[in-house]
């Protein structure tokens, strides 16, 4: 990673590196955030399948929601900006649990968090750095891969953010996804997520979004989606290219070094020692 690069793209608050687009002065003052009984929080760890999860909820309300840009994105008007919003709100994080706001928790909000295969995960994100201009550049995959596990990437550990999470995973206000599930099973999910926040869908319903949910129909609807970055999930790029990539799952399987696999299979087993996962 080129240390000018670096400096200028990234910065760290309580221990985390966000980009420069995440001010200081908003992270500081996430804590003061009023949150609405019916927010919902969409949560992940970057590269985990947010948008394609977004575009789920999306369309499985069919009244009026809002999807905002990340709550941590942006400068301190954000919080102003989110107030004014008349219509509900979906509203996605990548924060970790410990830097959520805490009226998300007092209010009992509706939180879905969806997490990923982490090698995938690190793909992914290998992929996105290495194609986005607003994030530094990093130039080789092992590069890449040695910055993914010590957790110096943006949103940091992928480690620490899944237990972060996964240690409230039995809150009745917090729904645990898969992206391999979504891949595995769709309707199934899709009617999961239904349940969970109480709407009624029909079963024809179902498998139209499931349809129109693809990784190629989403791609092809890039041209026709909203890409003004306060209304994407993904604000660091108005390029929707590098958000819609491959939508595999094992795609690690063609970047990874045997070497690589095991190192990772280590460290995993370490930090995970005390998850369910
Ligand atoms: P790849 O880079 O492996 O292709 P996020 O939305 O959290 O940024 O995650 C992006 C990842 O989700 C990308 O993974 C992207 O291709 C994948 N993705 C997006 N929409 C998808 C869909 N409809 N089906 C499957 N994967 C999807």
């Amino acid at each position: 990673m080129s240390n000018s690069g670096e400096a200028e793209l990234l910065h760290t608050f309580k221990g985390i590196p966000f980009t420069t687009r995440s001010s200081p002065e908003l992270l500081k003052s996430l804590d003061n955030f009023v949150a609405r009984e019916d927010d919902v929080l969409l949560v992940s760890y970057p590269k985990s399948g947010t948008h394609w999860l977004a575009g789920v909820i999306t369309k499985l309300y069919n009244t009026q929601v809002t999807i905002t840009s990340p709550i941590e994105f942006g400068d301190v008007s954000k919080l102003e900006e989110l107030n004014k919003l008349s219509s509900k709100r979906i509203i996605p994080t990548h924060l970790d649990y410990n830097m959520l706001p805490p009226n998300f928790k007092n209010k009992n909000c509706k939180m879905i968090y969806i997490s990923r295969n982490p090698k995938d995960t690190a793909v992914s994100m290998f992929h996105y750095y290495r194609d986005n201009p607003n994030l530094p550049t990093i130039d080789t995959w092992p590069a890449f891969f040695d910055l993914f596990l010590k957790g110096n990437v943006v949103c940091g550990s992928w480690f620490d953010h899944f237990l972060s999470w996964e240690e409230h995973e039995g809150e009745k206000n917090i729904l645990f996804l898969f992206y391999e599930d979504m891949k595995k099973d769709l309707p199934k999910v899709v009617k999961e997520i239904a349940l969970f926040l109480n709407l009624k869908v029909s079963d024809n319903d179902i498998q139209d979004i499931c349809r129109k949910s693809s990784f190629s129909e989403m791609k092809n609807d890039t041209e026709k989606e909203n890409s003004d970055p306060s209304h994407t999930v993904c604000a660091l790029t108005s390029n929707r290219r590098l958000i819609f990539r491959k939508g595999a799952v094992g795609d690690w399987k063609n970047h990874f070094t045997p070497k690589q696999n095991i190192r990772f299979e280590e460290i995993f087993n370490e930090k995970m020692k005390l998850s369910k996962m």
